[in-house]
């Protein structure tokens, strides 16, 4: 009685975030140390972020990571024996989060993020199994078995994909640098795994690590270079800026974070402790200077207020149509309302301005185009920040079609910020494309089953080659 009592307790204690208050339990104390320390691992690697489905249990699998090469299903990481990771040793653990090695052998995708977490040091893994083990409460609900269509389910190929691609190297420090700036290093690389979506990736969906953080597509948005690079990068910003952004989601005058930087800060940087975000910030601000030529002038402090809403006094639809005024009656419809004619937003800044803003000053503009479309959604100590989506509600007339976001998207940059390539509505159709705004988080990384698919033909050709040989 007393044991079982013991074990559901724990669990409730955990949940209610009272660590500390196991006092009866005296042995306890050093293990709900741990179990803090797995939990906060857990939630700086953002787990969650794919093995918890929109309205499911915490760590129940099942979301579906949408791939050019077939659906990938999170598994079930509760602690339960028949449906999830239960009967998983440390070992096996540790081989699954860092070399993407399954309890039976089998490799994993890519899709799950071991490349970054292959840094982790023996000390937080541990945490991390104690956690999954003790704090998350078991699940007996299996996830669907990922089924991608030949030749990509040959898990196997990932063998080669991991000799060629990932680094099986604990971090080391660097010993001229600070105790701050390795622990920043270590949180980037590793359970922050920023580069899974800010680097650009080669022809085998592998992060070209000589461009690191320079910039990389995530699904439908674009991650922006954040090298120390003053045009390209984020050069400009000051340790504190970063710090605000990564905590909140917002720099007035600056950057908002939507799609999938809005859900990592949600659900994982906003409650990392204010050191670590500051490590983070320490170590950003010293990686190399990469220069993206396209992005001449920094997109921070493009455009200016500006309206042309007197062009359209008087004038009837079909006037606008004619006179090519469609964008700008798109913008006092749709926009104007929360971000102002001028697009000054509002005074408390709760409505962003769309000048200055690296949406709208950007090169790339998926990320304007993904915003019209999808919103924002993003909830942090700060409140809610809520800007609907006009383009993922098939029924709902606010809808616009491929032409008017073109249309809309082509009035912004030109009106607030800088117009680098004409929107067309073939690019609003990809975007659009790009799925809901809840996967996007995990797109990042599916680009790799891509790069799974290129190495098992190649694989399937060097085999086929071998065969023939004897034979010719
Ligand atoms: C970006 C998405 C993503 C994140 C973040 C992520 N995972 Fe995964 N993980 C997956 C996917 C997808 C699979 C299944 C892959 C497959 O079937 O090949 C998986 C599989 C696993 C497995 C293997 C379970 C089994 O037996 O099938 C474990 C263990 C695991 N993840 C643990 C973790 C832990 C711990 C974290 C956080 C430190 C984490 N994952 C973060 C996507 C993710
Ligand atoms: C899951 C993908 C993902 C991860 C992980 C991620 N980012 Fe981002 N990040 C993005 C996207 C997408 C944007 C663009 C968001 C927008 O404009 O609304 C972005 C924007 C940013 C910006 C603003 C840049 C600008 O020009 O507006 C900064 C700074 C940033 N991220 C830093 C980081 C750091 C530091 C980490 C790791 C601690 C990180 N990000 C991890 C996807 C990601
Ligand atoms: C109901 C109010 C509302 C309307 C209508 C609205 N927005 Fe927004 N917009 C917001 C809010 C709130 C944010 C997020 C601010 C933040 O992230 O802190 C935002 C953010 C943005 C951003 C920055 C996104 C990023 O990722 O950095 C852009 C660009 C933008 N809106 C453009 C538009 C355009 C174009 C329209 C018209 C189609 C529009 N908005 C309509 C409220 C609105």
């Amino acid at each position: 009685m007393m044991k079982r009592s013991h074990n559901i307790a724990l669990p409730l204690m955990l949940l209610a975030g009272s660590f500390f208050t196991a006092s009866s339990y005296a042995a306890d104390n050093t293990d709900s140390d741990v179990l803090a320390r797995g939990k906060y691992i857990a939630t700086a690697s953002d787990c969650a972020a794919c093995h918890t489905n929109k309205g499911s249990k915490d760590f129940a699998g099942g979301l579906k990571i949408i791939s050019p090469v077939g659906t990938i299903i999170a598994s079930n990481i509760t602690p339960s024996k028949t449906a999830g990771i239960g009967d998983y040793t440390e070992q096996q653990f540790a081989d699954a989060v860092r070399k993407g090695i399954r309890r039976d052998g089998a490799n994993l995708y890519p899709a799950m993020p071991y490349t970054a977490y292959s840094v982790m040091t023996d000390e937080d893994i541990h945490a991390l199994y104690e956690y999954f083990m003790h704090g998350v409460t078991p699940v007996d609900v299996k996830a669907p078995e990922t089924a991608l269509p030949f030749p990509m389910n040959i898990r196997m190929s990932m063998k080669a994909w991991n000799l060629l691609f990932l680094n099986n190297q604990p971090f080391t420090a660097e010993q001229s640098q600070s105790a701050e700036w390795n622990r920043g290093k270590y949180l980037v690389d590793g359970a922050a795994h920023c580069s899974t979506c800010h680097t650009p990736r080669g022809p085998l969906m592998e992060e070209e690590g000589s461009k690191a953080l320079s910039g990389g597509l995530v699904g439908a948005w674009y991650a922006p270079n954040i090298t120390s690079d003053a045009e390209s990068g984020i050069g400009t910003w000051s340790k504190a800026d970063l710090v605000q952004y990564l905590r909140s989601g917002n720099l007035p005058g600056k950057a908002q974070a939507a799609g999938s930087m809005g859900e990592a800060v949600e659900h994982s940087f906003q409650h990392l402790s204010d050191a670590d975000l500051n490590a983070i910030a320490t170590y950003i601000k010293t990686v190399p200077a990469v220069s993206t030529p396209e992005n001449k002038g920094s997109r921070f402090n493009q455009g200016t207020p500006g309206t042309t809403l007197g062009k359209l006094r008087g004038l009837s639809q079909a006037d606008i149509t004619a006179k090519n005024l469609e964008g700008l009656g798109l913008f006092q419809g749709n926009c104007a309302s929360c971000h102002e004619p001028l697009g000054e937003g509002s005074k408390d800044k709760y409505y962003p301005s769309l000048f200055n803003n690296s949406v709208t000053g950007a090169a790339n503009s998926n990320n304007l185009i993904a915003t019209i479309l999808n919103g924002v959604n993003r909830t942090t100590k700060d409140g809610q920040v809520f800007m609907p989506g006009f383009g993922d509600h098939p029924n709902d007339i606010n809808n616009l079609t491929n032409e008017q976001v073109a249309q809309l998207a082509n009035y912004v940059i030109t009106t607030y910020g800088k117009t680098a390539k004409p929107v067309t509505p073939e690019d609003v159709a990809i975007v659009r494309q790009g799925g809901p705004v809840s996967n996007l988080v995990t797109l990042a990384r599916v680009g790799m089953g891509v790069g799974a698919a290129v190495v098992v033909i190649f694989l399937l050709w060097l085999f086929a080659r071998r065969t023939k040989k004897p034979r010719a």
